[in-house]
């Protein structure tokens, strides 16, 4: 890999400029879900080790280039410290004499975090300025934000080219992961794409369609391949107007050699209400009156199949209604036979994006799975087969 590691440099006695990502989710004040916290552990105590002193930087939410105080990172000072079971100085702003003073401020083994980086409107035009600002608190850069990695925001692009630049432990993870499972994958490799619309992961199966062997497309999605196919879906969640689209795309993964798996069969419903009466019914005999809310028992014994013959599974999006039962049985039974095919040894699991994680969490298989992306927006770009500024920015 062309970009280094925590382990190429030479950290004793520097200020080392961390980018993470903590954009954790909050309810009434408190910190819901810890895992984005919990994950950088390793690169900071990477860095301490080294004899390098911590500064994190991180954005919070969507402040849009002004101070809101419901935006604040000392917010989760408490969670930060819990997890790390470091003190945590704060300090009140990014750059300039409160960031100076909260690094003076910090003693061997303290964490500095940094206000939410988002406070300035530099930061997501990736001001030069801004980076400088930044560059001048420290004299090495870590970015171990993977999942902000698609935004070329000043603290995750701009500074990586003003300071000597290095991948945190996660980032390094991150990157890993990703390449074993879609830029040099063990062969054959299936793909699991769910979630409500075609339009907007139109690029990612795009994508996908030239790079794996086997394409399963779950969810709302997979009703409007049905509809591409002249298959009435009753009252389904469909976009009638992206069957062109849909077409197109089967086409190319014929061309490309890649077998599309769609719905066999289906769960319907009249009600999309947790416990509504369901019946099962096979893909092309939705009636009317009713939609369809989940795969089928025979389409997840054919995904499993598809599962047993590959040697590396990329997921993203459930496969039905997942959120409410009973229409989570097929993403909850595909998921749990990944993570027993993943414990024996015989597949490679990697599983990111927005809903999947909570999908693989609620079917109890995300311990098993190979690893867990922490990013949304920058795993599906990454799996768009685009190039994520942040990562690019690594490479010097
Ligand atoms: C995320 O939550 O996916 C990252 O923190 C990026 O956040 P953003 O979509 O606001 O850039």
């Amino acid at each position: 890999m062309a970009w280094k590691t925590l382990d190429d440099m030479d950290l004793s006695g520097k200020v080392v400029l961390t980018r993470v990502d903590i954009n954790v989710p909050m309810d009434a004040g408190r910190v819901t879900d810890t895992t984005r916290i919990d994950k950088i552990k390793p690169t900071v105590e990477a860095i301490i080790a080294k004899g390098g002193k911590v500064v994190l930087l991180a954005h919070f939410d969507r402040p849009k280039g002004k101070v809101v105080p419901e935006m604040s990172l000392s917010h989760v000072v408490g969670a930060v410290e819990a997890s790390l079971g470091r003190k945590v100085v704060f300090g009140t702003d990014c750059i300039g004499a409160p960031a100076e003073a909260a690094i003076a401020a910090a003693g061997p083994g303290d964490v500095v975090l940094l206000e939410n980086t988002r406070f300035h409107p530099g930061e997501e035009k990736n001001a030069p300025e801004l980076a400088a600002e930044m560059a001048k608190l420290g004299q090495v850069f870590v970015n171990d934000a993977f999942s902000a990695a698609h935004r070329a925001h000043a603290s995750t692009e701009g500074l990586a080219k003003l300071l000597p630049a290095a991948a945190g432990r996660l980032m390094e993870a991150e990157l890993k992961a990703l390449d074993a499972a879609l830029g040099t994958p063990l062969r054959p490799v299936v793909a699991v794409v769910g979630g409500a619309k075609v339009s907007t992961k139109l690029d990612l199966l795009g994508n996908l369609v030239t790079k794996v062997d086997h394409l399963v497309i779950g969810g709302g999605m997979a009703n409007t391949f049905l509809v591409a196919q002249g298959i009435e879906v009753g009252k389904s969640l469909a976009e009638r107007d992206m069957a062109d689209t849909a077409r197109e795309i089967l086409v190319k993964a014929k061309a490309a050699g890649c077998t599309i798996h769609l719905p066999i069969d289906v769960v319907v419903a009249r009600e999309f209400k947790a416990g509504a009466a369901y019946d099962v019914v096979a893909a092309d005999a939705c009636p009317a009156d009713a939609m369809i809310l989940d795969a089928g028992p025979m389409t997840v014994a054919a995904i499993v199949k598809v599962f047993e013959a590959c040697k590396t599974l990329i997921w993203n999006g459930p496969l039905g209604a997942f959120e409410i039962a009973p229409f989570d049985a097929a993403t909850n039974a595909a998921a749990k036979s990944a993570a027993a095919l993943t414990k024996t040894g015989s597949l490679i699991s990697v599983a990111g994006g927005g809903d999947t994680v909570s999908a693989l969490n609620q079917a109890g298989a995300a311990e098993d799975f190979t690893f867990i992306s922490t990013a949304g927006g920058a795993f599906l770009e990454w799996m768009e087969g685009k190039e994520l500024p942040g990562v690019a920015a690594l490479m010097g």
